[in-house]
């Protein structure tokens, strides 16, 4: 069974940035800079322009990886694409991304398999675990495995929905996922779901039971009211479950794995909130330079945070070959996800 490895990494961010104290000058939210960033850590994020896609950002990430691993496009040979905003309802972005690929041209006919995963924060983490196990059981050789979200469109950038659209930003981050001989790779995998918390974080655009499904005028054009085309977020049960599951996801991988903390060198924590994950290190006592974080920059990047992470950490020579790292996320569903990675 040969090991899965991560042979290479890309991250790409657009290139609008929007500080806190633009979310009130630019958009009019009542909002302040000390506020965002004493209650979250966050002082500005990326957003992308009108008419640019999530696929479209997932692009040059990958673009990225791939050169770094120093593979061809033709070496890929499964997509997997974790987004929470896909460009749009269905198909999912994985088969947009194959196409500006250039996968699917003429004169390459590289029809590999595309799928998304609809695991929002943890996405990239359910993604990657899929990967590990398409590659350690050898169907494929090199696996894509891409976060991206364009959150800037669907943000309530108003006074009343300030508490979701001051942590949200866009972005994309990509792994090459490969099977190597090398005594390295992905060496562990947890994920976990509670579903009894589904509606505390969630955007319900529409309800397929109802019909329609989407509440439509008088002249049948649909209307989505405010409380569903946005976010809704119960912030505080989120932040506490976020702390538990992270700590006991990362606890479980450490057993399984009979490591202690100082067998790790860098930990990726899913950026949501760097006063969630500084508790979570204060609990697990963790030292400040072995946590890597950009949120600052980027806000939660949902799905495409610990890629864009790994990919900054390598670019920076943070991250380096055999060197052992933990990662973790937590997100809507609930559902988490955490994984030990020798580089
Ligand atoms: O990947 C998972 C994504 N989500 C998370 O991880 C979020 C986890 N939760 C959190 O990070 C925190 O709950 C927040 C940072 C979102 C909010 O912090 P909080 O201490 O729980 O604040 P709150 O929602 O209880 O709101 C306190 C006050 C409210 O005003 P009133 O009702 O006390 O007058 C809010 O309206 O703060 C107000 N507020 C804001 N004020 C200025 C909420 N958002 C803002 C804002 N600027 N951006």
């Amino acid at each position: 069974m040969p090991n899965a490895c991560i042979s290479g990494t890309g991250f790409y961010v657009p290139d609008d940035i929007v500080t806190n104290e633009e979310l009130a000058t630019r958009y009019g939210v009542d909002t302040t800079d000390e506020w965002i960033v004493q209650r979250t850590g966050i002082e500005a994020r990326r957003f992308a322009a009108e008419g640019v896609g999530t696929s479209d950002l997932a692009l040059p990430a990958v673009e990225m990886a791939l050169q770094r691993a120093g593979l061809a496009k033709t070496d890929i040979g499964m997509i997997i694409f974790a987004t929470l905003s896909p460009d749009h309802c269905f198909p999912g972005s994985g088969v947009y991304l194959q196409t500006k690929l250039g996968l699917t041209d003429d004169d390459v006919n590289h029809f590999v398999g595309c799928l998304d995963v609809r695991n929002q924060c943890s996405g990239f983490l359910y993604g990657l675990a899929t990967a590990t196990s398409m590659v350690q059981c050898g169907a494929v050789d090199n696996v894509v495995v891409v976060g991206a979200e364009v959150h800037s469109a669907a943000l309530d950038l108003s006074t009343s929905g300030r508490d979701v659209a001051s942590l949200f930003g866009d972005g994309a981050g990509a792994v090459i996922v490969s099977a190597t001989d090398e005594d390295r790779g992905v060496r562990s995998w947890h994920l976990g779901a509670d579903g009894r918390h589904a509606d505390a974080l969630s955007q319900k655009v529409w309800d397929i039971s109802k019909r329609p499904f989407i509440p439509a005028n008088e002249e049948g054009v649909g209307q989505v009211e405010p409380g569903f085309m946005w976010a809704h977020m119960e912030g505080r049960l989120v932040f506490k479950n976020a702390v538990e599951r992270m700590i006991g996801a990362l606890m479980k991988e450490f057993q399984k794995q009979r490591l202690t903390l100082d067998d790790v060198d860098l930990f990726f924590f899913h950026q949501a909130n760097l006063r969630i994950n500084q508790y979570v290190a204060k609990k697990l006592g963790l030292p400040d330079d072995k946590l890597f974080h950009n949120i600052e920059r980027y806000g939660n990047t949902t799905a495409a945070t610990i890629p864009i992470m790994l990919a900054e950490a390598q670019g920076e020579g943070r991250l380096e070959r055999g060197m052992k790292i933990a990662t973790v996320a937590f997100g809507s569903g609930f559902t988490w996800g955490a994984a030990i990675i020798d580089w």
